[in-house]
């Protein structure tokens, strides 16, 4: 068990959306003057070593925030025990991070979108295969999740 929050975002391939997460996340604890450790991982380890997307980097950075120092990695059963809460960015990461959570898990498990008041249930949409207006969605999307996400763990 970690000693203070740590969150853990989970994507497909740890390129888009979740380093997108990680870096909202980071931004709105900085914000909100919480002590929390965050980092993001993939289901898949095609990339893993590799930097974001340069699309995630792009729009990272019109909106203030330089991702280019992230690296991909892929999660495994240990995170389960390293971070206070795990987070899919949809319903398939959930799924697959359910059929390899350990059974002495101590993290929470939940959707991202699941923090956001009238979005209970809904996927950060892959914009893998989109344009650059759907890097900006997910961006809009990621940083609804987590900051609700952090001013709960700050409430807590
Ligand atoms: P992400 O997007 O899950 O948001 O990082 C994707 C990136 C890469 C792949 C799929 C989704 N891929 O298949 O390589």
């Amino acid at each position: 068990m970690p000693e203070k929050p740590a969150v853990l975002f989970v994507c497909l391939g740890n390129i888009c959306r979740s380093p997108l997460a990680e870096a909202a996340f980071r931004a709105e604890a900085k914000r909100i003057g919480l002590d929390a450790d965050a980092d993001s991982a993939g289901i898949g380890g095609w990339h893993t070593g590799e930097p974001p997307d340069a699309r995630a980097r792009a729009v990272a950075k019109r909106h203030g925030i330089d991702i280019g120092g992230y690296r991909a990695r892929k999660a495994t059963p240990q995170d389960f025990r390293r971070f206070s809460h795990i987070v899919g960015l949809d319903h398939e990461n959930l799924a697959a991070l359910k059929a390899m959570r350990p059974a002495n898990a101590t993290a929470e498990l939940s959707l991202l979108l699941d923090h956001v008041e009238g979005r209970k249930g809904e996927s950060v949409a892959d914009p893998y295969y989109g344009s650059e207006r759907d890097f900006e969605i997910t961006w809009a999307d990621v940083t609804d999740g987590a900051q609700a996400l952090a001013r709960r763990i700050a409430k807590a």
